[in-house]
């Protein structure tokens, strides 16, 4: 049983924050929110430490304000975006500006508004796109959970995010599986967001023209142009 004496969601759950009759100012009882949201966050694949929320700034230069602006306004309308199968394309050329830091708070933000009504199953994916390519390779010679668990639910999950999905190294075997699962995916109207350092001509050569045009036509597509934030204490 979940107690939520170790809960980890205390900083910022608005039950813990708002309501005298949270279960966990009253330790050591079971709550029904955390239950939940530990079984769909263990089922996204997201580690302990991606589930804690990060505060996300922009550069003293107002880099990236515009992109932040909207992707607050997909955040706070995430269930209905989610259901309307959209899907968004986050790319910079600069690395550690926020692109898979967004990707799961949007991802944190959809399961935290859905998990009163949902039921213990597998709603959302976050697959590292790097990490599942080597893991499908390895899964040919010998069974793995990692590649067991996403197979059984990629083609029903409400959302994935293929966090860096453009990989300069990966085999045409290897873009042709992607491309399968991500067209099952946009073909039955669900929602993807990707993120990536490449676009254009670059993108195109890494993915193949078709899943390229499947990804981009289909996308929104936010370039994000601030700085390195890595290992940056604010
Ligand atoms: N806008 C931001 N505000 C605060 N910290 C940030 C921001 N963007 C990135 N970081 C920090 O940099 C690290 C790397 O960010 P990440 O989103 O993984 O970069 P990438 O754009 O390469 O995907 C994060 O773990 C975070 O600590
Ligand atoms: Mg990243």
């Amino acid at each position: 049983m979940i107690l939520s004496d170790s809960c980890w969601m205390k900083d910022y759950c608005g039950k813990y924050n708002s309501s005298i009759d949270c279960e966990c100012k009253d330790k050591n009882i079971f709550c029904s929110k955390l239950f939940k949201l530990d079984k769909l966050y263990q089922d996204s694949l997201l580690s302990d430490i991606q589930r804690v929320h990060k505060t996300l700034y922009i550069d003293s230069d107002g880099s990236d304000r515009e992109a932040f602006i909207r992707l607050k306004e997909i955040e706070k309308n995430i269930e209905q975006w989610v259901n309307s199968g959209n899907n968004l394309y986050l790319y910079s050329h600069i690395c550690g500006n926020g692109k898979t830091c967004w990707a799961i708070r949007l991802l944190q933000a959809y399961l935290e508004s859905i998990w009163y009504k949902s039921d213990l199953k597998c709603r959302v994916l976050f697959i590292n796109v790097p990490r599942f390519l080597i893991a499908l390779k390895n899964s040919i010679s010998q069974q793995d959970d990692y590649i067991n668990h996403i197979k059984e639910n990629i083609q029903t999950v409400d959302l994935v995010v293929w966090d860096d999905i453009a990989i300069k190294t990966a085999t045409t075997y290897e873009m042709e599986n992607l491309l399968s699962i991500i067209d099952y995916r946009l073909n039955s109207g669900k929602s993807n967001i990707y993120t990536s350092n490449l676009f254009g001509k670059e993108l195109s050569e890494s993915l193949g023209d078709r899943l390229y045009s499947r990804i981009i036509n289909l996308s929104e597509v936010i370039e994000f142009i601030g700085q390195d934030k890595r290992g940056l204490i604010k």
